[in-house]
C-alpha cells in the first residue's frame, strides 16, 4: 500500500501527466519562450503546473509551495517542490524522457517524493525508511565497482552556464568508464541511478525543484549521495554526486584533481 502522501502525489502526476501526453509531440502548437539561451518553458510546463498545484492545494491548502514556474507560495513548515516538466527541452523535441516530479520537504528535509514519466508510465517514488519503487517494483542501485564497467550520467552546462573545468570532468570520467549519458532530465537522471541503470551522476548549478525528490530515491535505493567536494548534500546545494557506494569516492577523485 502507497503512503497516504505519495497516494496524492500520484493523482496529481497522474493527472497532470495527461495534460503533459495530449501536447507531448505537437511542436507547432507548443508557445515555446526562453528563458536564457539553452533554457525553455513552454505554454504545457505552465498548465501542468497549473493541475498540480490544483489538486495538492486542496489536500494540503496551509503547505509552504516552492514551483518552478509559479514561484514559491508561502505557508507552513511543511513544503512541496514541484518542477512540472524535468525535460523541457527533451518535451519540445519529442524525446520521451521527461518526468513530472513533486517532493514533500520538511526542516530541510526530503521525506517524500515522486518522478513520473507519463510517456513510459513509469512512475517513480519513494518515502523516507520504505525504499525507492517503479511502479511495483523495488528499486536497488547498481552493484558495479569497477569504474571502467560503470555508465555515468552528468547534465551539460549551457548558455554561459559553462564553467572552467567542465570539460576536464568530462575527459577525467570519461577515459576511465564504460562512458557518459547527457539525458536531459537531472530528476530522472538520480531515479536512473536509484534504479541501477546509471551507475553514478553529476551536475552542477542545479535547482532543488530538479533533484528534491530524486536525492531521497537515490538514498532508499541504498545509493549515495553528496556535493560534488565529497561534503554531505543539503537542500541549499546546487551541485551533487550521486552513485552507488563502491565508486562514490572515485567519481569524486576525479572531480576534484582539478
Ligand atoms: C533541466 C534538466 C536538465 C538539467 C538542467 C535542468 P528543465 O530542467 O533537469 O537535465 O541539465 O540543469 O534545468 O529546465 O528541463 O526543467
Ligand atoms: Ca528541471
Ligand atoms: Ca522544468
Amino acid at each position: 500500500m502507497l503512503p497516504p502522501v505519495i497516494n496524492i502525489f500520484e493523482k496529481a502526476s497522474k493527472k497532470a501527466g495527461k495534460i503533459l501526453i495530449r501536447d507531448f509531440g505537437e511542436v507547432e502548437n507548443l508557445q515555446i519562450q526562453s528563458k536564457s539561451l539553452g533554457d525553455f518553458v513552454t505554454n504545457a510546463d505552465i498548465k501542468v503546473e497549473k493541475s498540480i498545484l490544483e489538486t495538492l492545494k486542496y489536500y494540503y491548502p496551509d503547505y509552504t509551495y516552492i514551483t518552478e514556474e509559479t514561484g514559491t507560495i508561502e505557508g507552513n513548515e511543511n513544503t512541496i517542490i514541484i518542477d512540472p516538466i524535468d525535460g523541457t527541452s527533451n518535451f519540445i523535441h519529442g524525446i520521451p524522457h521527461v518526468g513530472i516530479v513533486i517532493a514533500r520537504m520538511t526542516n530541510n528535509e526530503i521525506t517524500d517524493g515522486v518522478i513520473y514519466n507519463p510517456i513510459l508510465n513509469e512512475f517513480f517514488w519513494s518515502s523516507k525508511g520504505k525504499g525507492s519503487w517503479c511502479n511495483d517494483r523495488r528499486l536497488r542501485v547498481s552493484n558495479r565497482n569497477t569504474f571502467s564497467d560503470c555508465l555515468i550520467g552528468t547534465g551539460l552546462p549551457f548558455g554561459n552556464g559553462i564553467y572552467k573545468n567542465y570539460l576536464l570532468e568530462i575527459d577525467n570520467i570519461l577515459k576511465d568508464s564504460a562512458g557518459i549519458r547527457r539525458l536531459g532530465s537531472a530528476g530522472l537522471d538520480l531515479a536512473y541511478v536509484a534504479a541501477g541503470k546509471l551507475d553514478g551522476f553529476w551536475e552542477m548549478d542545479l535547482n532543488l525543484w530538479d533533484i528534491s525528490a530524486g536525492t531521497l530515491l537515490v538514498t532508499e535505493a541504498g545509493g549515495k549521495i553528496s556535493k560534488i567536494n565529497g561534503d554531505n548534500w543539503t537542500t541549499r546545494d546546487r551541485d551533487i554526486i550521486a552513485s552507488n557506494n563502491k565508486i562514490h569516492d572515485e567519481i569524486k577523485t576525479k572531480l576534484s584533481l582539478l
